[in-house]
């Protein structure tokens, strides 16, 4: 059919053309904006999934949510090797002059701008990284320590008292949070904690790999209490279903009843993998309705899509060594499997297969679902391995 018309959109980050089955998050994010906006204790939210579940996608709304709530937001994403003040200062400055224009928050904001002038010059040493530059200058005492915990709750508490005097609230949106240092995640929860006892108007949503959870807990114990978790996981039937129709009834075209089946068998209700194949088939179909026969031509083409892209950059990033611990899982099946199973696909002992497991946990390709037990981040990267490293050769290596 007409590849003008084709509406749905593989891609990180991508806005799908039906957002489907999402509602409860979206419910709770709404419920929690709207508690931190009237002043009343709220968790913040963090959201974890496997890799392609659409979690990009719901920081994305849930940030719309909030600017049409009247809140001042930040959006950034934690990428491997930078720092979270780095990343955190630029867009706390666009914030805070903003909130400088409000009459109400205008003084307390200036205020806060001082402060960021001077945690800047304080942890520059420490994060070199840091790239801001701030017309202000700094007021002795205020967030300039040079001790990332402390700086960052001064910071956020003049930041949230600014926010207040402007009947307005401030929502962060970090992306890959689990890429942030420990000590700088408990930075961040000391932070937010703070904010919440004096009951500041700011409020995180983030979103991350399964294995932010944990590493929450190992920063803070207490940042169990101080935050909700919703899984973000792969649709229901009837979500995948409907993530497929809605488009395309949008176009005035429709799917066989064994079409949508044959499509969810296949992506198991993956968002990015339903975004793809909804592409690819309705590429291959001549004509609507869109049968079981048109998924099974285009299966071909959406798998190698996926291979060239969604997969292959998560290949690309790793050494020979992560490759065979990865394809020696892939042996055992979609997982969890135990260290043990996969030591001895190996040959190797356990122990000395620690480095390599935790270069792949540091790099989001793996997590631990349980003590001991290990599973892809990345759905269906079982079926990946075994293509891109078929055969028996990588036992040899
Ligand atoms: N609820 C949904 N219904 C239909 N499609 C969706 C849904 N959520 C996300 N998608 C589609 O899935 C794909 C992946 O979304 P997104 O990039 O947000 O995932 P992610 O969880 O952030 O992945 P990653 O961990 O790789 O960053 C996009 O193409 C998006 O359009
Ligand atoms: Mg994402």
């Amino acid at each position: 059919m007409d590849p003008i018309k084709n509406p749905y959109a593989p891609g990180a980050g991508s806005s799908p053309p039906e957002l489907a089955g999402r509602d409860d998050v979206l419910r709770e994010a709404d419920i929690a904006l709207k508690r931190v906006r009237a002043g009343k204790p709220t968790k913040s939210l963090l959201m974890v999934g496997l890799r392609g579940v659409g979690k990009t996608v719901l920081l994305d709304r849930i940030r719309d949510m909030a600017e049409s709530e009247g809140f001042k937001t930040m959006r950034v994403e934690a990428p491997e090797s930078r720092s979270l003040p780095a990343i955190l200062a630029p867009q706390l400055r666009v914030v805070l002059l903003e909130l400088s224009r409000s009459a109400k928050a205008a003084d307390l904001a200036k205020r806060a701008l001082r402060g960021l002038a001077g945690f800047v010059n304080a942890l520059k040493m420490k994060y070199q990284d840091i790239e801001v530059g701030i017309d202000y200058k700094p007021e002795p005492g205020l967030a300039d320590n040079g001790d990332l915990e402390h700086d960052l709750q001064a910071l956020l508490e003049v930041t949230g008292e600014a926010a207040r005097a402007g009947d307005t609230a401030v929502a962060m949106f970090i992306d890959e949070l689990q890429y942030v240092e420990e000590d700088e995640l408990a930075s961040l929860i000391t932070a937010l904690h703070r904010a919440a006892q004096r009951q500041l108007p700011v409020i995180l949503v983030g979103a991350g790999l399964p294995q932010l959870r944990g590493r929450m807990g190992r920063a803070k114990s207490y940042a169990e209490r101080l935050f909700d978790f919703p899984m973000i996981g792969p649709l229901t039937d009837a979500a995948a279903r409907q993530a497929l129709e809605r488009p395309a009834l949008a176009e005035d075209a429709s799917f066989d009843n064994a079409a949508l089946n044959k499509i969810i068998e296949k992506t198991k209700g993956y968002p990015y993998f339903l975004q793809e194949w909804g592409k690819h088939v309705w590429n291959a179909a001549d004509k609507s309705p869109i049968t079981v026969r048109d998924v099974q031509t285009a299966s071909a083409s959406a798998i190698a899509a996926l291979d060239a892209s969604f997969f292959r950059v998560r290949f690309d990033g790793l050494t020979p060594a992560e490759r065979r611990y990865l394809r020696a899982m892939a042996e055992l099946g979609p997982g969890p499997h135990r260290s043990g199973d996969i030591a001895s696909e190996l040959a190797r002992a356990v122990t000395s297969l620690g480095p390599v497991r935790n270069q792949l946990i540091a790099k989001g390709m793996i997590w631990s679902p349980n003590h001991g037990d290990t599973a892809f981040t990345v759905p269906l990267f079982d079926e990946f391995m075994n293509r891109i490293m078929p055969g028996d050769d990588w036992r040899a290596a």
